[in-house]
């Protein structure tokens, strides 16, 4: 197994080592949700979140992660910061790091940003989630989401919906369930589907063929930051189409888990009911997120 030094895409990983982080997380998703009980294991580090894009799950995530290890949690956004006097990403990276930070949870709009950052500093770097290109502890956070409800990892049918395209979610998870040997499909409308897929997927147009026996549907949120004009019609058209509610899912195997990264756009993506219903695991990957990026910092410190 690999030691971890920095996680900046779910390439740095193997099975062992995501199998290890895994483990890790359940045995800290008690403390994780128990903010009476703190480990030592952060003792004297010291964690800064630069988080240039709006974040709620994944910066309050790693800042409870940090905390309930014991770090000092500093959090930097572009506005209240010397960013918004010009400051370039790099010195801003130099700088937080002449002031000793040990880890730096980096969220930029670049692709390649977090690597960008690696590059300029001594503090290990985490990617939480650049651009278009990866959001690796998101896809750990949901494949301990699955394996709790599932009780393996391998062998299962995962069905992606909707802005393939320009989520860096849909890209950490092909990559880490292609390593898992899980089946993945891709399904939403060609505009918002890669013209290549770079990974090992089964590439649908129609909702109801991608849904079939599946045992994971994961929705995502249609990123309309990203996108020009021309990528989607309509959000009504949209939800007609790819909206995730009882009917498709009832397509699934019966006892298929619904999951989305959030933030949901409640009926154009999921329906209200579903996303509030008994197949829903919304905010399981909620709670497991602090639990993983707990495993995460830990490995990365241990
Ligand atoms: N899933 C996710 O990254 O959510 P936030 O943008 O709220 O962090």
């Amino acid at each position: 197994m690999t030691k971890l030094q920095k996680l900046l895409s779910v390439a740095e990983l193997d099975q062992s080592m995501v199998n290890a982080l895994l483990d890790t997380a359940e045995g800290f998703y008690k403390i994780a949700n128990e903010p009476s009980t703190k480990l030592s294991t952060l003792k004297g580090k010291t964690l800064v979140n630069l988080f240039y894009e709006s974040s709620t799950r994944t910066r309050t995530s790693f800042e409870l992660a940090g905390k309930r290890l014991s770090a000092d949690v500093v959090n930097i956004t572009p506005s209240g910061s010397s960013v918004s006097k010009g400051e370039s990403l790099a010195d801003t990276a130099m700088t937080i790091d002449a002031m000793n930070a040990d880890v730096l949870v980096v969220r930029h709009g670049s692709s390649g940003a977090a690597e960008y950052i690696q590059k300029q500093v001594r503090a290990r770097v985490i990617n939480a989630g650049d651009g278009l290109h990866e959001h690796p502890t998101q896809a750990l956070l949901d494949a301990f989401t699955i394996r709790k409800q599932k009780k393996t990892l391998t062998g299962l049918t995962i069905t992606i919906c909707g802005d393939i395209l320009h989520s860096r979610v849909a890209r950490s998870n092909i990559m880490l369930h292609n390593m898992l040997g899980n089946r993945v499909r891709i399904v939403g409308p060609k505009t918002l589907l890669p013209s290549e897929a770079p990974y090992d997927v089964e590439t649908y147009f129609d909702l109801k063929t991608a849904v079939k026996d599946a045992d994971v549907v994961m929705a995502l949120r249609i990123q309309s930051e990203r996108m020009g004009t021309g990528n989607l019609a309509s959000l009504r058209e949209y939800s007609k189409t790819y909206g995730i509610n009882e009917s498709v899912l009832a397509w699934a195997k019966p006892d298929v888990i619904l999951m989305h990264p959030g933030p949901m756009n409640r009926g154009v993506e999921v329906s209200s009911s579903i996303a509030d219903g008994p197949q829903s695991h919304v905010l399981n990957q909620v709670s497991a997120g602090v639990a993983v990026r707990m495993a995460v910092l830990h490995h990365l410190f241990s």
